[in-house]
């Protein structure tokens, strides 16, 4: 069997004819590779068992444990992203990159479909390499001298916005991490410019103030998830998908109310971004 990669309208590739516990090495790298340049890859059909998802999680990168997230019972490498029957808020519900406020952010994460509803709660997946490149030269010049600051204590600390919700075990914590990156970063894997700024964990600009930070990253969160540059993926109990947090953003639908839906995620580790 070959492997086959064919790339999804607006971001990611769909790559089929991997059974991913026997993949070669080759196989591997095309999958890290497509990861790098289309911002994720989405297999199916891939029921592994948890020492199987570690393992090749491990094949891409070193595992590294988000802080938030509850982990399975038995492996703290995968974190459950959860909804159940009962509960009516999501978990990465909107616009995001993970790790963000982190000086070093997870390169991204590898999530695998364990329940998944009938119908609804798909991911979508925004193209931060599309979005750059869409923007006019003068833009580009101005974003090329900016710096932004990202946090996590609006969302996950003591008042974070998780707490008045029925997920609320992923806010209260004590330990939020801040960081500084630039609003274009060099992808290290690829070499291309993206945007790296996100709705979720980006307060501002270093320098600006609140207002004119918010009219400029405004118009670019409307920007970036214009049709062209987003993929939905739908998916079944054994699909997978493997993205890049300095090529993408990603949003998990929420449109399922009274179904379940469980995802094991494991998080990669990333570093310093230029
Ligand atoms: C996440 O933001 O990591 C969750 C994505 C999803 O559940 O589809």
């Amino acid at each position: 069997m070959t492997a086959i990669v064919r790339e999804t309208e607006g971001c990611g590739a769909e790559i089929a004819n991997i059974a991913v516990p026997k993949a070669t090495d080759a196989e591997i790298n095309l999958i890290r590779d497509t990861v790098y340049n289309r911002g994720v890859a989405f297999l199916h059909d891939q029921h592994l068992t948890p020492e199987e998802q570690i393992a090749f999680a491990e094949r891409i990168g070193p595992i590294v444990l988000n802080r938030y997230f509850p982990k399975t019972e038995r492996y703290p490498q995968i974190a459950k992203v959860e909804k159940t029957e009962e509960q009516k808020t999501n978990i990465g519900g909107g616009w995001h990159t993970d790790h963000s406020y982190d000086q070093a952010p997870a390169m991204g994460s590898v999530l695998l479909a364990i329940e998944t509803p009938p119908t609804g709660g798909d991911t979508q997946f925004a193209n931060m390499y599309a979005a750059y490149e869409a923007l006019s030269d003068g833009l580009k010049a101005t974003l090329s001298g900016l710096k932004a600051r990202h946090a996590s204590e609006h969302i996950y600390g003591m008042e974070g916005v998780y707490g008045k919700t029925d997920q609320a075990h992923l806010a209260g914590h004590a330990e939020n991490p801040w960081a500084v990156h630039p609003a274009v970063i060099t992808h290290p894997g690829s070499g291309r410019k993206a945007l790296y700024v996100n709705p979720a964990f980006t307060l501002g600009f270093e320098g600006w103030s609140r207002e004119e930070s918010a009219a400029l990253l405004g118009y670019l969160y409307q920007h970036a998830i214009k049709p062209e540059f987003v993929h939905r993926f739908q998916w079944k109990p054994g699909s997978m998908a493997i993205w890049d947090n300095r090529a993408t953003w990603h949003l998990a639908m929420n449109d399922y109310q009274g179904q379940r839906r469980l995802m094991h995620r494991i998080t990669i580790a990333g570093g310093p971004l230029h």
